[in-house]
This record gives C-alpha cells, sequence and structure tokens, in this order.
C-alpha cells in the first residue's frame, strides 16, 4: 500500500488531537487520591498517555527518512528477549486487566534478524488493539512457520471485523473506529523487513479471537 505522506500526518495529528482530548477529559474526571474510582481513571490516563507517546515515537521512526520509506536497521537479536521486554511492557500496560501468557516454540533459534526497535513498535500496536478488545487474555507467541519466524499477538477478542479482514488481503484501505493507523503501522513494518528476496508480512486472521502475525523472512 502506498501512503501519501500528507495523509498520513493529517491522520496523525487527527488522531493525536483525539487522544490528547480524552485525556484531558479523562485526567478531569479523576476523583481525589483515596476517593473510589481513583485508581482506574489514573490507569485509564496512563494508558492513553502511552499509546500517544508510542504513536510519535513509531511516526517519528517512519517520517523523519526524506522519501518516507521506513529504512530498517537489520541486526540479530534474540526473539527470545523481544518475547519477554514485550511481555512486560504489556503487563505494566494493562495493570491486572488481562491474563498475559507467552508461548516460545522449543525449536525457536537463538537468533533472527530485524529491526528490534520496529517490531517492538507494531507488536505493541497488536497489543494496544487486544487491549481495548480481549475480553480477558492475551498472548504472545514466537514460532518458526514457512521458513519465517512468526512472532504472534493472540486474543480472546470476538476477533477482527470482516471488513478489516477483507482489507488486508486486498491491501486496500479500511474503515475503522479509531484511525486505523496502528495496523497500517505494522503492515508497513513488517513489509520494510526483506531477506533474500522475500517480504516480511502482517498477517491477520480469527482463531476465533483476533490473531495479528508478524511474518519475518
Ligand atoms: N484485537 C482485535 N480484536 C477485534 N478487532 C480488532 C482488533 N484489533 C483491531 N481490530 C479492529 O480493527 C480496526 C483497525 O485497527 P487499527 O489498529 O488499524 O486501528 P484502530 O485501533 O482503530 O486505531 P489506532 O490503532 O490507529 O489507534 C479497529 O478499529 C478494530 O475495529
Ligand atoms: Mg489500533
Amino acid at each position: 500500500m502506498k501512503f501519501d505522506g500528507t495523509d498520513l500526518y493529517a491522520a496523525l495529528i487527527h488522531e493525536l488531537k483525539n487522544n490528547l482530548g480524552l485525556l484531558a477529559m479523562t485526567l478531569e474526571s479523576i476523583p481525589l487520591q483515596g476517593e473510589s474510582g481513583h485508581d482506574g481513571a489514573v490507569d485509564a490516563s496512563r494508558l492513553l498517555c502511552q499509546g500517544v507517546v508510542d504513536r510519535l515515537h513509531q511516526a517519528l521512526r517512519v517520517y523523519k527518512a526524506a522519501d518516507q520509506q521506513i529504512h530498517p536497521a537489520i541486526d540479530a537479536y534474540s526473539p527470545h528477549d523481544l518475547v519477554h521486554a514485550v511481555r512486560d511492557r504489556t503487563i505494566a500496560l494493562c495493570r491486572g486487566r488481562l491474563h498475559v501468557e507467552t508461548q516460545l516454540d522449543p525449536d525457536l533459534p537463538a537468533i533472527w534478524f530485524f529491526d528490534r526497535d520496529l517490531i517492538e513498535m507494531a507488536l505493541i500496536n497488536g497489543i494496544h488493539n487486544a487491549l481495548a478488545h480481549a475480553a480477558s487474555t492475551l498472548r504472545i507467541e514466537a514460532s518458526m512457520r514457512e521458513g519465517c519466524l512468526a512472532l504472534i499477538v493472540r486474543d480472546d477478542s470476538a476477533g477482527y471485523p470482516a471488513h478489516i479482514l477483507a482489507s488486508m488481503a486486498t491491501d486496500g484501505p479500511y474503515p475503522t473506529t479509531g484511525t486505523g493507523l496502528g495496523l497500517r503501522f505494522s503492515r508497513l513494518i513488517a513489509q520494510s523487513h526483506d531477506n533474500k528476496g522475500r517480504s516480511g508480512e502482517l498477517r491477520l486472521c480469527n482463531d476465533p479471537g483476533a490473531v495479528f502475525c508478524l511474518m519475518l523472512p
């Protein structure tokens, strides 16, 4: 999918405006310390704030390149370390609201080649979505599939709506409840990872909850 830089900036600014508006409203509603409802509203504010920070971080990575392309800095990293780091961030983000599990394939290689920072950002997009939609459980998995490292965020939500799955298959635009930048950024990040003539992919499916899968060649 091709992005027009101006459209992306407009979508980004629109999203940040909405999120900061929501954050201001949530902060406004925080009861005094010690009053009931205090912790929930503080947690919601933290999550909103972290979402804005994560989005700005990845937007800067994507846009700072003059040609608006993502140039990954590929190096050797441990998939085990990556999954554990993402699990720790997820636990911090969800504050006990969801049960967070990991599943590492016994055949997982000790190292794989990718841009650690970018791939963590892509996974965090899947995590933010799971936090918004999961009923009770989120699982981060790593395994080998079709010769690629498969990094998966799986949840027990009702699954992706059909139009999202269809638009992912055709690379087309999709209507969303939010700005819909999360999946697009993740797909761009996956596609920017190529190796031996093969490009990375973002694959989405329902099983029966949402399954967000980054395939890294
Ligand atoms: N884990 C999930 N379970 C169910 N539906 C999901 C899940 N993740 C995403 N979706 C659906 O896919 C849409 C697109 O997701 P995407 O992350 O691209 O955008 P967004 O979450 O709406 O906004 P943004 O990520 O830009 O803040 C969502 O609006 C939602 O309808
Ligand atoms: Mg999202």
